[in-house]
């Protein structure tokens, strides 16, 4: 049942601490500062020259939050929207693995990305939350995110967890020691998810906002992937227009859509390119339309903001699954301000199991 929650969302929102625990459980050493996922996938990531990962939707976030993580290892890493994988497969050589991100492990797009790159001959390994799930079983390898299930149509633990897991393997990746500080900053993510939990003030935002034309979320970095799943949630349990953008590419066009009635959010965590997302919020505030900073408070965008969803600051791989918690929380509290059916939104399906 709902355990005395509203929704399944709601609830699964509030489970993020102990699934992101249960993620790290056996897997990170703190005395030594290593993770370990066993030798299989230690193996497939260590010999991997190139990574392309495939996924669908929220899955997809997370598998350009990986790609980005991979590269900041030093491997050529890619993401790509699995229908578009099967329909202009990228080159790829001997030493190419595939990692299909996806939740359910029975998305069709996504296994038909992951059926196609082995029948290339492409080594695959599936990140994925159902154990003996059809990605699972037909991978090469699989690395399970061990969210617990996820009952609600709108993907919220689950999307934290593969955030998560695949740090983990960028750390496997640099032959499995971690720093202390990172591996200490794994340890510490569930409880600043909780912290996050106890003193939002998500549910003001939304009251204060639910009555918006659309709402543009920006971020650079890994704050992107979180700017289009911020959207992603948005759209999909409240109906409303929303989109994300990188925030270089708002003066590029979707600028000319900002008013004073179109709220941005703006996720600022982290350093690497902080500074030019604040100057982009000065332009979006030069427009009069409200601005809401997600931020950990390494800049000063809260002097250009209406209101500040703020977090915890930590290592700048992990911030942004801290701010993706709070437009979680900013979203649900929208949809339920709209009476939506929040679980089981218009249209849509838990698992697209066609192409
Ligand atoms: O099970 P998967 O992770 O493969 O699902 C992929 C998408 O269908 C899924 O993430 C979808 O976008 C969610 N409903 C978004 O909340």
């Amino acid at each position: 049942g709902k355990s005395g929650y509203d929704h399944y969302m709601l609830k699964e929102i509030h489970e993020q601490p102990r699934a992101l625990r249960q993620c790290l459980q056996e897997r990170v050493d703190e005395l030594s500062g290593t993770v370990d996922l066993g030798d299989d996938i230690a193996d497939a990531v260590q010999n991997a020259e190139s990574i392309q990962l495939v996924a669908c939707g929220t899955s997809y976030h997370a598998a350009l939050y990986a790609a980005e993580l991979f590269r900041s290892q030093g491997v050529p890493a890619q993401a790509f929207v699995a229908s578009e994988y099967v329909t202009s497969p990228p080159p790829h050589d001997d030493d190419t693995l595939v990692v299909g991100v996806t939740q359910s492990g029975e998305t069709a797009d996504t296994l038909s990305a992951l059926r196609d790159a082995q029948r290339r001959g492409v080594d695959t390994l599936a990140v994925t939350n159902v154990v003996g799930s059809t990605a699972a079983r037909e991978c090469d390898g699989v690395l399970y995110i061990r969210s617990g299930p996820e009952i609600g149509v709108a993907a919220t633990k689950t999307f934290s967890a593969q955030v998560l897991a695949v740090n983990m393997v960028a750390a496997v990746m640099g032959n499995g020691s971690a720093s202390h500080e990172f591996v200490s900053a794994l340890r510490d993510l569930p409880g600043q998810v909780q912290t996050v939990l106890d003193e939002t003030n998500a549910r003001e935002v939304a009251e204060r906002f639910v009555d918006s034309d659309a709402y543009f979320f920006i971020g650079r970095g890994y704050d992107y992937p979180v700017a289009m799943e911020g959207a992603l949630k948005m759209k999909e349990i409240s109906y409303k227009h929303a989109e994300g953008f990188p925030a270089g590419e708002l003066k590029h066009g979707p600028l000319a859509l900002v008013t004073a009635n179109t709220p941005v959010f703006a996720v600022v965590t982290g350093e690497t390119g902080s500074e030019k997302t604040v100057g982009n919020v000065k332009e979006v505030e030069a427009r009069d339309a409200p601005v809401v900073a997600v931020t950990d408070g390494r800049t000063d965008v809260e002097r250009y903001a209406d209101e500040v969803l703020e977090v915890p600051e930590t290592d700048p791989r992990l911030a942004p699954v801290l701010a993706n918690v709070q437009l979680q929380l900013v979203s649900y509290h929208v949809a339920k301000q709209l009476g939506r059916n929040i679980d089981k939104p218009r249209n849509l399906a838990k698992s697209v199991t066609v192409e």
